[in-house]
């Protein structure tokens, strides 16, 4: 039974757009560090000015202190059902540490080009709950407010030229590697990101109805 998924993929590539239709189907919970960090990077003081610096300017964080914050929040009884991660592991470090310490069932990998990234990231939408629109592709219906829960949407900081090229080049260096790493496993799963939203959402359910 699939209860326990990673979504991989670079940035712009979708994870946290598919995140939402997968978490709603399975009925498991959500987590993404990237969420987290923003959450402590907006709370004012020391340690969230640091973290914010870091993020803006499309660096990572510290990796085993990102591990030691995933693995607090996935021993929560809520997480006991299932849940989906969207953008962790993000090196082989994280991704051995997450073996020794939880199941991991299948691991989506979405794939998409870094032009195609890019033009993507330029267009998004976020509000803080980090549900994710985009000026063309996704558009909310009433401008910058979101659908979901009526919070403002805005560009986030790291979504700026300068930024997202440091990102791409971070997921060609530590992140890609867990494609080959989860292949061995026989647990990794291939989605064409380049598809359009719904076409993907079909084939991961498609999957999901097939395979869970
Ligand atoms: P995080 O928030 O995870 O960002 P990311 O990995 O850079 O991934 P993105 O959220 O940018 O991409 P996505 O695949 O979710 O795309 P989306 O669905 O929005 O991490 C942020 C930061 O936190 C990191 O840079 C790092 O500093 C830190 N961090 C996080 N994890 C860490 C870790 N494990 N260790 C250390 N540090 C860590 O889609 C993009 C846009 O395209 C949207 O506008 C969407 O509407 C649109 N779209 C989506 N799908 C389609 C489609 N099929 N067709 C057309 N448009 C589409
Ligand atoms: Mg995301």
């Amino acid at each position: 039974m699939i209860r326990n998924i990673i979504l991989l993929g670079p940035q712009g590539s979708g994870k946290s757009t598919q995140a939402e239709k997968i978490i709603d189907f399975l009925k498991i919970k959500y987590l993404s560090p990237g969420q987290v960090l923003r959450e402590l990077a907006s709370a004012g003081d020391d340690l969230g000015a640091k973290i914010a610096n870091q993020i803006n300017q499309g660096k990572l964080l510290p990796s085993d202190e990102v591990t030691r914050l995933m693995f607090a929040k996935l021993r929560q009884p809520e997480f006991k059902n299932g849940w989906l991660l969207d953008g962790f592991p993000r090196d082989i470090v994280q991704a051995q540490d997450l073996d020794k310490a939880f199941r991991v069932d299948k691991v989506f990998n979405i794939e998409l080009s870094d032009a195609e990234a890019i033009e993507r990231l330029g267009g998004r939408r976020v509000c803080k709950n980090n549900h994710t629109f985009h000026i063309e592709h996704k558009k909310s219906s009433l401008e910058n407010i979101c659908d979901i829960c009526g919070e403002v949407l805005e560009q986030r900081h790291d979504d700026y030229p300068e930024a997202i090229k440091q990102r791409l080049s971070l997921y060609h260096q530590v992140t890609k590697p867990l494609i080959d790493y989860y292949k061995a496993q026989d647990k990794l799963v291939i989605f064409n990101g380049a598809d359009t939203i719904d076409n993907i959402a079909q084939k991961i359910r498609q999957y999901l109805e097939t395979n869970a």
